[in-house]
Order: C-alpha cells, then structure tokens, then sequence
C-alpha cells in the first residue's frame, strides 16, 4: 500500500494484510529507484515497526526512491524448505507470490534488523536463502538496532551471507543501540545524527543502485 508521496508505512502494511491485500509492486514514476526494504523481526509485541517507519520517511525525503516494505510478518515464507524442482503446493506459492517479485522488482534493498543472540532473526536468513537471483548485484543497506551492539554484530553477519548472494553490502551503516532512549512515544528520532546517518547510507545506496542497474542493464549479469 504505496501513501503519496511512494512510501509505504509498516503498520499501514500491516493492516494491509489483515485485509487480505498483502501489498505489491506498482510501477516506479521515471527513472526513480525502486528500494525493497525488508523488516526483518517477526517478534509478537515488536519495536521493527517503528524503526521501518522513521526509515522510510527519511526515503521519502531523500527523492528518488520508491520504496515497498517487504515485512516478513506481512508476507510470511515458508519454514521449511522445497524439494530442488519440485511442484510448490499453492499455498506455498502463494506465500512465494506476496514476496518473490517485490524483491525481484528491487534495484536495492534496505534491511531493518534487529540483533538476536549476536545475530539476525531466522525468519531474515530464511527469506534470503529461500531466494537467489533476486539479491544478484544489488546493493544492501542496513539499519540495525539492539542493546549496547546496536544491531552491528547482526549486520557484519548479514555481510558473508548477502555476498555469497553476489549482493553489494554498503559500508555506511545507521545503527541505534539502546534503541528504546533513541526513540520518543511518536516515533521520532531523538538523536539528529541519526537522520544524517540515513541520508549518509541512502546516498550511498543510491550511487550504486544506479550503477548496478546501468550495468545489469548493459550486461545481464550471470552467476
Ligand atoms: C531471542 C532474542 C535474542 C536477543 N539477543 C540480543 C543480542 O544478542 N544483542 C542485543 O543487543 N539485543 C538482543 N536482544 C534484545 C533485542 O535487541 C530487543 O528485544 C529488540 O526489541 C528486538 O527487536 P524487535 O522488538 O523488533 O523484535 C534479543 C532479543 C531476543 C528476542
């Protein structure tokens, strides 16, 4: 469910779903870059939420950039992994259907993670490898957010696995540690460094969406 002004809001993609639409594609307006930003805790009572809407405006401000929340409460994967070539049943079709494209569709993503256990959440690594194609030179920003690590420890561990995936994981990085002091009761960010920390990671995100795309345009890449 796209607002105005492109952007997509984590609760409002959230009722989306409760209402049987679990959001999709639309065509990006020109030459704007399509971003897929994937909220990757699935935790009932989660703060990812607020963390992906404060994300998504600063998108939104940035110009440029489509972006589509690909939430994985939203949009659950399966958990268990297909046969290789087997017929999907269509329920898991389906689940692949409300996923699948948007990433496909992605000239970049941002994941928001949260850190668990010094990692990211299993439902993120399942999304990943349950996909191959869809990540092939594409950038990756994250946000990520945590205790006293901010996140940073699931984020160096995202790096080995998005690149086995031929994916460009960008070096500037917005992260709050101690996210709940960051945050006030709207949402807001309390720390001003924070929205340059994003404008830092969405320039950069930018940059080589743009180029990856121009190349992938010129030269299908293969793997
Ligand atoms: C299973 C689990 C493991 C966690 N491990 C860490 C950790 O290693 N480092 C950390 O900073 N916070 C850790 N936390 C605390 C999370 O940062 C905090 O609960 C945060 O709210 C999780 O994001 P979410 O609410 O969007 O799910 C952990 C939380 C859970 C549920």
């Amino acid at each position: 469910m796209a607002t105005t002004n492109g952007t997509t809001r984590a609760t409002d993609q959230r009722d989306a779903a409760d209402a049987g639409d679990a959001g999709g594609p639309s065509g990006p307006a020109g030459d704007r870059l399509r971003v897929a930003v994937v909220l990757a805790s699935t935790r009932a009572g989660r703060f990812g939420p607020v963390v992906a809407d404060w994300l998504l405006r600063r998108a939104a401000e940035h110009g440029g950039l489509e972006t589509d929340l690909v939430d994985l409460v939203a949009t659950p994967l399966p958990s268990t992994f297909p046969a290789f070539g087997a017929p999907l049943p269509a329920d898991v079709q389906a689940q692949f259907a409300a996923v699948s494209p948007r990433l496909e569709a992605a000239d970049a993503f941002v994941i928001v993670t949260p850190e668990y256990n010094h990692s990211f959440p299993a439902p993120l690594k399942n999304a990943i490898d349950l996909h191959t194609h869809q990540w092939h030179a594409k950038p990756v920003g994250f946000v990520s957010y945590g205790g006293r690590s901010g996140g940073l420890r699931a984020v160096e561990q995202l790096r080995p696995v998005l690149a086995e995936l031929h994916a460009v994981t960008l070096r500037e990085t917005v992260s709050f540690h101690d996210y709940g002091d960051k945050f006030d009761a709207d949402g807001q960010v309390l720390d001003p460094a924070a929205d340059g920390a994003a404008k830092s990671m969405l320039d950069q995100l930018t940059w080589w969406a743009h180029a990856l795309r121009d190349a992938r345009r010129l030269r299908p890449y293969s793997a």
